[in-house]
């Protein structure tokens, strides 16, 4: 893989998707337990301008398990940013202590701005409403850990299709992927949106009863509701209880179906469906270390 910033989930060819998912799956094979130095001597900083748990720590683990040390700082209240220190600079004195930056923050494209003030290697963790690259890659690992490839599948993909970052990485990502259908299953305040939808390259079509579909989907991916990309209160509230994902409707699905959830969740899953065997949204967030390990390597080890 050549060594770049990752700010879109197409900024990694098929090719290298594969590479990507077979170097993790040796990390994987490997174990939890294990150490390595590939990395012996960098500096990752995690720029988290915004909340997170998953993508914060998996990648923090995943630099620390491969022999980096890490560096940052989760929201704005500790930083400089506080006084009023812009992002620009921010970015520029991170460049100068490490040689990779993992940044989230709330506007879209500020990732990809990040990568005109420096020559260090960004990766985007999720930038507004915009893209969540590596949160699609281990979406698309998780199904392949399940189905072997992420080809030639029905994927239903509920929820906030508007202002869900993980829908649109994960919606562009497929299209290296030849899906063999993809329904976008939504209320209608939360259609998925035209510049996405414009991009894609494999049947879809856009319904609103999940109950429709579910029988046909080999993969259901929830999303909750961005609550905090919403400009106005009174907008959240009218979209705020519009769907959920009951256990009645799970019984529907095919018997080897599954359902993925990039989490968190808040109340779009019915509880009860964790037990069932069609949950593996903690299976997908445990994978995360793996597939962050194995991009790391890629982009930052020395065997290249
Ligand atoms: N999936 C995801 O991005 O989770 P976090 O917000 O906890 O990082």
């Amino acid at each position: 893989m050549r060594r770049r910033s990752i700010i879109g989930a197409l900024d990694l060819t098929k090719e290298e998707y594969e590479e990507l998912f077979s170097v993790s799956d040796e990390f994987k094979r490997r174990g939890f337990s294990q150490s390595y130095s590939y990395l012996e001597g960098k500096v990752v900083s995690l720029a988290f301008f915004e909340p997170s748990t998953r993508t914060r720590m998996s990648f923090e683990t995943a630099a620390l398990k491969l022999g980096a040390k890490v560096i940052g700082f989760s929201g704005e209240e500790g930083i400089s940013v506080a006084k009023g220190e812009n992002l620009a600079d921010t970015i520029r004195m991170l460049s100068s202590y490490s040689d990779l930056i993992v940044m989230r923050h709330k506007f879209d494209g500020a990732a990809r701005f990040a990568t005109e003030v420096t020559d260090t290697l960004i990766i985007n963790g999720g930038d507004g409403k915009h893209e969540h690259p590596t949160q699609a890659m281990v979406d698309l690992y998780a199904v392949r850990e399940v189905f072997s490839s992420p080809s030639n599948l029905v994927y239903g993909i509920l929820g906030d299709l508007k202002y869900a970052r993980t829908v649109n990485s994960l919606l562009r990502a497929l299209t290296l992927f030849q899906p063999k259908f993809v329904y976008l299953i939504s209320p209608p305040q939360l259609r998925a949106r035209r510049e996405i939808l414009d991009t894609l390259n494999y049947p879809y079509k856009e319904v609103q009863d999940i109950n429709e579909v579910i029988s046909e989907l080999d993969v259901l991916y929830v999303t909750r509701i961005q609550k905090e990309r919403f400009a106005d209160e009174m907008e959240y509230e009218k979209v705020r209880e519009s769907y959920e994902l009951t256990y009645e409707t799970v019984t529907q699905m095919k018997r080897d179906a599954i359902i993925l959830h990039p989490l968190p969740r808040v109340t779009e899953i019915d509880r009860r469906i964790d037990k069932t065997p069609h949950a593996r949204y903690f299976m997908q967030a445990n994978l995360a270390v793996y597939l962050r390990m194995g991009l790391l390597y890629l982009l930052l080890g020395e065997k290249k």
